[in-house]
């Protein structure tokens, strides 16, 4: 039974595994980079959160993305140690163990910026620097909550004061606003538009009002895969961050419909056939996230998995008989990639019926 592509030169690996067509990760690389190159004052700046992995950001920067956004700080460091340092980290940095680690990092990527939205973070900031002697300046955007009620500043006068607090920091340079939209990105295409319509009013607005201020914004940055699009065409926007676009998911691809294709599945082994109608897996919860719904079999529609365990699987017909044997493999999309890929040490790459390598997924477990 083989109904995935590659098998035969994956036969020596065993499953559970995750499987990563390069060509379908070049032509959603490309789908991306040509979609945004409408916009002529939007930069990409595609969200490392999803591969977590050097070897795929050099395939985006390559293709002429103006830099990376990484999640976590132990993220960015994995980053940086292999030579990239345009970097965005998009969640809030606070206490005293992660501003001693940004300390660190900022040697080695005077480049690295972060988002801020607490005035007691940026006065740790400024004494941080001036401690650890640093003779640079800390890049700042203001992160503002734009609606999905998650982190930011609540409104324009939150924006302005912190922005005059940050201005009061002879160590910290304010360089622009992030406001991420992301309980919109799987809204259907209408609603989803309009609301991140409103959002990017929202954004636009308070970058206007720190320029009407004097402040000296020039990054406005914003957009998942999603939304991503929107936000380019609102005027105003001036980078957008999508992630999930390299290897989409079942969500995803239920969302977009065709806007990129589905670059990485998840082989596994039937280990169990007690019945006509059932199969077991070797594919539980730790190798298939749920927090979005259950992974579907690659080309058979009608077929279910659901999770039966975390190191189980069970695969259904809805109309009678799977045919599978003991010792199969199937394939399966996930249905959330970025934490379906945090489960994984290696992507498995293939082109065509050739295995071109096992990549590290080098930013895996870096969560703090
Ligand atoms: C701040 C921020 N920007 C961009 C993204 C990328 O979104 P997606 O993976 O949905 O494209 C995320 C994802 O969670 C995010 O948190």
């Amino acid at each position: 039974m083989t109904n995935y592509k590659n098998v035969e030169a994956l036969r020596e690996f065993d499953t559970p595994l995750l499987v990563v067509d390069l060509d379908d990760v070049e032509e959603n690389i490309d789908r991306m980079m040509k979609r945004f190159l409408r916009f002529s004052n939007v930069a990409v700046r595609p969200h490392q959160k999803t591969a977590k992995s050097p070897a795929f950001a050099r395939m985006i920067l390559e293709r002429g993305a103006k830099g990376i956004c990484v999640a976590k700080l132990s993220e960015a460091e994995v980053f940086v140690r292999d030579g990239i340092d345009d970097i965005l980290i998009t969640t809030e940095i606070a206490g005293e163990l992660k501003l001693a680690r940004l300390m660190a990092l900022l040697k080695h990527a005077p480049n690295l910026k972060i988002v801020v939205d607490n005035r007691m973070v940026v006065n740790e900031l400024q004494k941080a620097i001036q401690a650890a002697g640093y003779r640079g300046t800390l890049i700042i955007l203001i992160d503002y909550n734009v609606g999905q009620d998650r982190t930011g500043v609540e409104t324009e006068e939150d924006v302005l004061s912190l922005a005059k607090s940050i201005s009061e920091c002879s160590f910290l340079e304010l360089i622009g606003i992030q406001g991420y939209e992301g309980h919109l990105q799987h809204l259907d295409s209408s609603t989803r538009e309009a609301r991140c319509r409103q959002a990017m009013e929202k954004l636009v607005s308070a970058a206007n009002a720190l320029r009407g201020n004097g402040f000296d914004i020039s990054v406005v940055t914003t957009g998942g895969t999603g939304t991503a699009e929107i936000c380019a065409s609102v005027d105003g926007i001036t980078e957008v961050q999508p992630g999930s676009f390299i290897f989409m998911d079942v969500a995803y691809r239920n969302a977009t419909a065709g806007a990129y294709r589905n670059a990485l599945k998840l082989v596994s082994t039937v280990i169990s056939k007690p019945s006509k109608n059932r199969a077991v897996i070797d594919a539980g919860t730790k190798s298939l996230s749920i927090d979005m719904g259950n992974a579907e079999p690659c080309e058979r529609p009608d077929w279910t998995y659901r999770p039966a365990g975390d190191e189980h699987g069970v695969l259904e017909s809805a109309t009678g008989e799977i045919d599978l044997v003991v010792g199969d493999r199937v394939a399966l999309w996930p249905s959330h990639i970025d934490t379906t890929v945090a489960l994984h040490d290696y992507f498995h790459v293939v082109r065509d019926n050739a295995f071109i390598g096992a990549w590290p997924i080098a930013a895996r477990g870096k969560v703090q």
